[in-house]
């Protein structure tokens, strides 16, 4: 299912349609996990919160450029958008993400592949599930506590603060999340109180390992991966800063920023050339790009000193702006 829908917001936003969110169908009643969640919380949860996510994530992008991006990409990028988009595109994918990994069902277990992963990773469910309380329960205020698949495809617990998530840039530990606790109050005010350990204790007995173990084995070949792989590559952010800076306005023949900042651009193409490239990406198409582009850059730098004309260096620019998309598919600006 997951893959799915990617596929059809990536084709949305492939042939610029805009989108509109709305609530995923739950799997269960109100009451089905009322063990561990009372009914009306989880009405007032689902029905209230997450649909003022929806709403407010829908009404941030209209008519916006935003409207045909997928929401992972919005999400990749959450450090460059609104605090509006940034808010309630988390909160509709991480609640999303929530209902979709409890259930009423007892004896869940991990998949094979995935309970090797947590014992090589943590030496038990048990120190899983510890780590995970943690997490959840030293997070201030608001926030998630996760169980995150990594690029280097380790699994990590973590927690961000409000409606953040491991697939943003803003978060210290990025990845595919496979569980996500919401820890705000408004999960487990009305049954709990003030004692969130006790909500924590709970939810585990309606967890799905069956939706989690999907969920990691999807993870291990999602695109979506490289993407966050290549989105922590600092070095490549900050050459991409300046293509923004100089490339695009040549666009509309703004030779300003490239005349100001070319040696800025060489430096940062020198310093990316030495980074230490991720490993998904060490293969002979990156070194050359990179090669490419140290050699361009040096080349524009010069072109710009000896005050060369505006078409050639236009050209040039050109030229290494797809030599940067063979790194960097797509402008995502
Ligand atoms: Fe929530």
């Amino acid at each position: 299912m997951k893959f799915s829908i990617t596929i059809l917001f990536s084709l949305l936003g492939i042939i610029g349609i805009s989108q509109t969110y709305s609530l995923p169908k739950l799997k269960y009643s109100y009451s089905a996990l009322s063990a561990s969640i009372d009914s009306t919380t989880m009405e007032i949860h689902y029905t209230k919160h997450h649909q003022a996510y929806v709403n407010n994530l829908n009404k941030a992008i209209a008519g916006t450029k935003l409207e045909v991006l997928p929401i992972e990409e919005i999400m990749l990028n959450a450090s460059l958008t609104p605090d509006a988009v940034r808010n309630n595109a988390g909160g509709h994918y991480n609640h999303s993400l929530f209902w979709d990994i409890l259930t009423p069902k007892k004896d869940k277990k991990p998949s094979a592949e995935l309970y090797k992963a947590i014992e090589e990773n943590f030496k038990s469910i048990d120190s899983l599930k510890k780590l995970m309380n943690q997490a959840a329960a030293s997070r201030f205020g608001s926030g998630w506590a996760w169980l995150v698949l990594t690029p280097e495809k380790k699994l990590v617990v973590t927690s961000t603060a409000n409606q953040d998530n491991p697939i943003m840039d803003v978060s210290k530990v990025r990845g595919i999340p496979l569980i996500g606790i919401d820890v705000w109050e408004h999960a487990y005010y009305l049954k709990y109180q003030n004692k969130r350990a006790d909500y924590l204790g709970a939810i585990w007995n309606v967890i799905d390992w069956e939706v989690i173990s999907n969920r990691y084995t999807a993870a291990l070949t999602d695109p979506l991966m490289q993407k966050i792989e290549k989105d922590n590559w600092q070095e490549l952010k900050d050459f991409y800063k300046i293509i923004i800076a100089t490339c695009h306005p040549l666009e509309e023949n703004n030779f300003a920023p490239i005349r100001e900042m070319s040696g800025e651009l060489y430096l940062k193409a020198l310093i990316l050339k030495k980074s230490t490239v991720p490993a998904s990406l060490k293969h002979e198409k990156t070194k050359l790009a990179l090669e490419k582009m140290l050699i361009l850059s040096k080349e524009i730098h010069a072109m710009v000193d000896r005050n060369e004309k505006d078409e050639h260096i236009k050209k040039k620019m050109e030229e290494l702006h797809t030599t940067f998309h063979e790194v960097q598919e797509k402008c995502t600006h």
